[in-house]
């Protein structure tokens, strides 16, 4: 719960911190620009459009190099790249 009220907490306060890039705005988006351009630029997220849902896997994999986010941030940020960064051509390659 308390994890819950910190993601919305930086939700509401980092909104407009950074420059998001290109990304499409959406629930989320604020936990994804916040701990995913640390390291590198939101294009990174958009040209890697995942041929197949792996958003949850590149997230971890993230958080592994040092990505810090809360469960809840993860899993905020996993929603909002399944919405807004879908797989391309589902089904394909
Ligand atoms: C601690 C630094 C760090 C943070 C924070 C971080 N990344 Fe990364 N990311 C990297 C590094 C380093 C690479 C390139 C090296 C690699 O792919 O192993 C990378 C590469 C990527 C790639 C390209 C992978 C590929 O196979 O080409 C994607 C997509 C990505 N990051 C997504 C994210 C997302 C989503 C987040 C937020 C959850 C995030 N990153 C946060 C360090 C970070």
């Amino acid at each position: 719960m308390r994890r819950l009220a910190l993601a919305v907490l930086l939700t509401a306060s980092t909104a407009s911190a950074q420059t998001p890039g290109e990304l499409p705005a959406g629930p989320g988006r604020a936990e994804t620009v916040r701990v995913c351009t640390g390291c590198h630029e939101a294009e990174v997220l958009i040209h890697r459009s995942q041929k197949h849902a792996a958003w949850s896997d590149v997230v971890q994999a993230m958080v592994e190099k040092g990505a810090e986010a809360s469960s809840a941030e993860q899993t905020a940020i996993v929603a909002y790249l399944q919405k807004a960064l879908p797989p391309q051509g589902s089904g394909g390659r």
